[in-house]
């Protein structure tokens, strides 16, 4: 069965963290849908891609989508503060996803018109701004039709900050991984480094209490936990340890019967 080779033999489940899980449903299918929210630099992708390779999903990251938006609004010298100029390049660049083509530490390529941004909307400067792009409500509603589209094929993983409320807020598990904004600083500030990039950890943790607020409170699908997401705190969890609560949720959790 699936379920059972979600987990190696090197993990151990009797060592699992705590975990509040509702009950179990009565079948034994695993989840088709599941969603994975939450604030920057939760670790929400390393979950995600692990999740999706275990149960051979496709990995969809949405955040990705408002970073090439404003990516390619400030590559156009476009004023991000004009709403509907903003709004009329998310409604007409083609945006693709698709399987790395290098091994450089990339999860996948990231194109816009044709062109391979994927380290380009990684920048300092599409962090300070992608969530005022994110926040204009043509740009939102421009994206989540596509990435509800590919979530509605099933067998997906998707991440971001609206998926189990606005983009898939049928789907069959969601998870809200959260972590204090001085781990997740710390956690970003060690990234950065790694890509071999000058990072100031202070700097980062500003950074990212800014885009926080700003995702929290703006008016359209703003950041929160789902009504029915069970919300992880990694601030003492490993990956492994983060991916373990969730392999062991998947296996309590069963499709939603259509
Ligand atoms: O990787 P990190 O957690 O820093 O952020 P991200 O997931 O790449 O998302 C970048 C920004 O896009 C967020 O700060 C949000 O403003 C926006 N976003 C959103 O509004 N809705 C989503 N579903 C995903 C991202």
């Amino acid at each position: 069965m699936i379920e059972d080779s979600l987990f190696d033999e090197s993990m151990d489940e009797n060592n699992m963290p705590d975990v509040n899980t509702s009950a179990p449903k009565e079948s034994d299918s695993i989840p088709n849908t599941i969603a994975i929210d939450g604030p920057a630099a939760s670790g929400k992708s390393t979950l995600g891609k692990r999740v999706a390779d275990k149960l051979g999903y496709l990995f969809f990251d949405t955040g990705v989508m408002y970073r090439a938006i404003t990516w390619v609004a400030l590559q156009k010298q476009v004023d991000l503060e004009d709403e509907s100029r903003v709004t009329h390049l998310a409604q007409h660049t083609a945006l693709d996803i698709q399987s790395p083509s290098r091994d450089d530490g990339r999860q996948c390529d990231i194109l816009a018109d044709g062109v391979d941004i994927t380290w380009e909307i990684r920048t300092p400067e599409v962090d300070r701004n992608v969530s005022l792009v994110s926040s204009y409500a043509g740009v939102r509603e421009a994206l989540t039709l596509q990435q509800r589209k590919i979530g509605e094929r099933g067998q997906v993983v998707m991440m971001g900050r609206d998926i189990g409320t606005v983009v898939l807020p049928d789907a069959d598990l969601k998870i809200y991984l959260d972590a204090s904004a001085e781990v997740r600083a710390q956690r970003r500030h060690a990234e950065i480094l790694k890509r071999g990039e000058k990072s100031d950890q202070d700097q980062v943790l500003e950074g990212m209490h800014k885009r926080d607020r700003f995702d929290s409170t703006r008016k359209i699908a703003p950041l929160k936990p789902a009504e029915d997401a069970i919300i992880i705190n990694s601030d003492n969890l490993n990956e492994e340890q983060v991916l373990l609560q969730v392999l062991f949720l998947i296996t309590q959790r069963s499709r939603h019967q259509e």
